[in-house]
């Protein structure tokens, strides 16, 4: 499945062309199960054409002539039918909703593979809940749509054909007058449609919104209670809540408006064969097992014919769905690789910032021409103001951002024209804010390193100063430490992460206020464990605890996202500028 086609927001709008789109992409490798289902709907359709058709010899040859020849055979032939029906509309159901499940399935795992890889500057912009809604609420419809269309148009139109064909060999004039009201039904069924789409676009957002509001605020119980805030979260979920109802009960209007329409139709295509029946049979132009037969075709063809006018709706509420997915889908993500990059080998782990400009999404200039060398081995470190630019520097280092101008080289080769795996792979980093898995304590740290022994965690664990909390919890190692280690306090959270770094075992380390959660005596324990791991490798380090850094190799000091003073500590002191100011404020207080 390729998508290298970049469609114009125009062309995505139509109609046929997402259509087109989902047969091509996501339809067509079940070509084999679609084609067996089609053979079974044809059979379901022909046995119900055929059913219809039975009612004839019932009524003309046993009921009326009295044959007892066919006593025996016409119920035979009646069993016959169902059986084949029977069994055919078995098949046809089941291969229906496996492509149905399938396409989505395929779908789901192709926008969560573009996704994930997306930029993270495109992912922030979004909200965790507007993209889940794509997954669940999106694809949910587009999931009905998919089973009701596939099944409408392969099952109702052949039965629909099949029914129509009948009544015309029973009788053309009769079946004139009845094809003439159907197209009337196409009307509606356009115009119902069109509102659907609108709406359904409008319930996915409010569902995503919902969605946020929900997780935002259950999220923040804590901050909740403490400002006593439940009534104004009580308000906005109403409201939210109030408004998806809104949207859903709009929708479901339209799709029961439907059905009155479909209806009053039906009533008069039935009225319709009665007059100009009798009309018929009066003049011995028709027996009464024609007409009887002709009836039930006509009454048949009216449920088909209704669950055709649902197809439309529900086609067009998945149209839309599929009309945002593939907007997501299609959305290229910049930080890319590469045709042909290689691998970032790293001998030394020398950085270089030439020239580097960087500016965020909203036009905020982060850093402009910043020169920086942080030399293989050492360790350097960042100090600065808050919002001085430190925490950006470092996300430019893995490729979290890329700068407008200039380029960031690792031993000579631009980190650009690597692969981002070889340059994620060479980089340890460890943030302020934790980020751990509800899974196990071993299994969170060796979240970067899936193929490292028992032994090895525990070494880790033991180096980040981990060691100890972790063996007093409950179950070890294998303590589960729910959605986000709420289990957990800040500073074994940090610990865990370090862990998870020092296992990665990776050349350069990034750290951002690695160790801000911790108390002055895990601090120096994991300092320890720190320049342990440190010596030997390249580290750029953040801290806003001068005591931190202040053995740092190199010290940069940053002001507005420029290097405003550089040296040792101790070179630093003695220049008597902004670094000594800062180290005097953080002496006294
Ligand atoms: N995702 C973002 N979008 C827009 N602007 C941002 C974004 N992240 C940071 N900034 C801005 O860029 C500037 C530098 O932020 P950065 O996070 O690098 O500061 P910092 O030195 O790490 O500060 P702190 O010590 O508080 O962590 C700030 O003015 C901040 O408002
Ligand atoms: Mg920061």
């Amino acid at each position: 499945m390729t998508r290298q086609n970049q469609p114009t927001p125009s062309a995505n709008s139509h109609t046929f062309y997402l259509v087109k789109r989902l047969m091509r992409e996501y339809l067509a490798p079940h070509k084999g199960r679609l084609f067996m289902a089609i053979i079974c709907m044809i059979l379901v359709a022909v046995c119900t054409a055929l059913t219809a058709k039975m009612i004839q010899p019932i009524l003309d040859e046993l009921l009326i002539n009295r044959n007892e020849a066919l006593f025996f055979i016409v119920p035979a032939i009646v069993v016959l039918i169902f059986f084949i029906k029977g069994v055919a509309g078995y098949f046809q159901n089941y291969l229906m909703e496996y492509i149905g499940q399938r396409m989505i399935a395929d779908l789901q795992t192709d926008l969560y593979k573009h996704v994930i890889h997306h930029d993270l500057a495109v992912l922030q912009k979004q909200t965790v809940s507007g993209l889940t809604s794509r997954f669940i609420y999106d694809l949910h419809q587009l999931k009905k749509a998919l089973s009701n269309t596939i099944t409408g148009v392969l099952k109702d139109v052949p039965m629909i054909l099949g029914l129509i064909v009948l009544m015309v060999h029973q009788n053309w004039m009769l079946a004139l007058v009845c094809l003439t009201i159907i197209p009337l039904a196409a009307a509606p069924i356009v115009y119902f449609g069109r509102r659907m789409r609108r709406y359904s676009g409008g319930t996915q957002e409010e569902m995503g919104a919902l969605g946020g509001i929900l997780r935002e605020s259950l999220g923040h119980i804590r901050q909740v209670k403490s400002f006593t805030t439940e009534n104004r979260e009580i308000d906005r979920s109403s409201r939210s809540i109030h408004a998806v109802f809104k949207l859903l009960v709009k929708m479901a209007r339209v799709r029961a408006l439907s059905s009155p329409v479909m209806e009053l139709l039906g009533g008069l295509i039935i009225a319709g064969v009665i007059m100009f029946g009798c009309h018929l049979i009066w003049q011995n132009q028709m027996t009464a097992g024609e007409f009887m037969s002709f009836l039930t075709a006509a009454m048949s063809i009216y449920r088909p014919l209704k669950s055709v006018t649902s197809i439309n709706n529900s086609l067009q509420e998945g149209l839309a769905a599929a009309e945002r997915t593939f907007t997501l889908m299609d959305q290229p993500a910049t930080i890319t690789e590469q045709a042909g990059a290689k691998e970032l080998k790293v001998k030394n782990g020398e950085i270089n910032f030439n020239n580097v400009t960087f500016a965020y999404a909203d036009g905020h200039t982060a850093t402009q021409n910043l020169n920086l060398h942080i030399p293989a081995g050492k360790k350097v470190a960042l100090v600065g103001a808050s919002g001085a630019g430190k925490s950006t520097i470092l996300n430019l280092i893995p490729r979290f951002y890329d700068p407008k101008d200039g380029h960031i080289e690792i031993d000579g080769q631009k980190i650009a024209d690597v692969t981002l795996n070889s340059l994620r792979q060479n980089i340890g980093l460890v943030t302020q804010e934790v980020a751990l898995f509800n899974d196990t304590i071993a299994n969170n740290i060796a979240y970067g390193s899936p193929l490292a022994s028992r032994e090895q965690i525990e070494q880790a664990a033991k180096d980040a100063a981990a060691y100890d909390f972790i063996i007093q919890s409950e179950n070890g190692f294998d303590t589960v430490v729910g959605e986000d280690g709420f289990s957990l306090s800040g500073g074994q959270r940090q610990r865990i992460a370090i862990a998870r770094a020092m296992l990665k075992n990776a050349p350069i380390l990034l750290l951002d206020e690695a160790t801000s959660s911790l108390d002055t005596q895990s601090e120096k324990s994991i300092q320890d464990a720190l320049n342990t791991l440190m010596r030997g490798r390249t580290s750029l380090i953040v801290a806003h605890r001068l005591s931190t850094t202040q053995d740092a190799d190199i010290i940069h000091v940053l002001d507005h996202g420029q290097v405003v003073e550089t040296g040792t500590h101790k070179e630093l002191l003695e220049k008597d500028g902004v670094y000594a100011n800062l180290y005097k404020m953080q002496q006294q207080s």
